[in-house]
């Protein structure tokens, strides 16, 4: 079991930082559901949980992306369809970039103000109609594309493991 990355493998960091964030991020996806939940068992508004657990995800990535850099052997993607999975992998980072990015342009513009579990980012000021209409939009368009590239993702990780038979879901595994 190795820390880096091999040719063939990615090694423990980067399986533990992509099934966590894989995780937390469907867990994210769902949060009208559990929001709503709390709101009604507890009358409790899970927003602030929404918001900091959404800014670890933007921290976490960007380790994700430094250690992606610093591994020198890094896994290379299966031969067949590899411009596919360029931009397929290029789709789902981009989006984890740009998803809380738009989150928080909506926040700050609500004039709510931006916390990070009790951290004060953005103070409560007034509110910005422009602002916080337009990262709604963007926020709800793009995680709703969100689901659709981790389909896609999916499917092709099921492809390649099982009708290729490449061993694709073993380099994640
Ligand atoms: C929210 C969910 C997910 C996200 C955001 C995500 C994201 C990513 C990203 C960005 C990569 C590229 C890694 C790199 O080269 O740096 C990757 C690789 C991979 N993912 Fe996921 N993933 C998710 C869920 C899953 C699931 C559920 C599976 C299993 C079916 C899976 C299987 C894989 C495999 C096998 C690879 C390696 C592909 C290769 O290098 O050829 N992922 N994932
Ligand atoms: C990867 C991280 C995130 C995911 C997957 C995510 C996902 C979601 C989802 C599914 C909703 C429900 C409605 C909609 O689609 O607009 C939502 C709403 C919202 N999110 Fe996020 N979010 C993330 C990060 C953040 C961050 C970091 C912030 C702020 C700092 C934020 C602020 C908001 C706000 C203000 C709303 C309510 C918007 C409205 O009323 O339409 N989100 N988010």
């Amino acid at each position: 079991m190795t820390w880096l990355d091999s040719e063939n493998h990615y090694g423990l960091v980067s399986r533990v930082i992509h099934w966590l964030m894989a995780a937390v991020l469907v867990f994210m996806l769902l949060s009208e559901w559990w929001m709503e939940a709390l709101e009604h068992i507890a009358g409790l508004s899970g927003m602030a949980i929404h918001q900091g657990t959404g800014l670890a995800l933007a921290a976490l990535l960007g380790v994700r992306l430094v250690w992606r850099l610093i591994n020198r052997g890094r896994v290379q993607p299966t031969q067949s369809w590899k411009l596919a999975a360029r931009i397929g992998h290029l789709a789902l980072y981009g989006l984890m970039l740009i998803i809380p990015l738009t989150g928080f342009l909506a926040a700050w513009g609500s004039g709510h103000g931006v916390d990070f579990f009790g951290l004060h980012l953005i103070s409560p000021g007034p509110e910005m109609e422009w602002l916080e209409d337009g990262g709604e939009e963007a926020h709800e368009f793009t995680t709703t594309l969100f689901w659709f590239v981790i389909a896609g993702h999916v499917a092709a990780a099921l492809f390649h493991q099982h009708v290729k038979g490449d061993g694709t879901l073993r380099k994640m595994a």
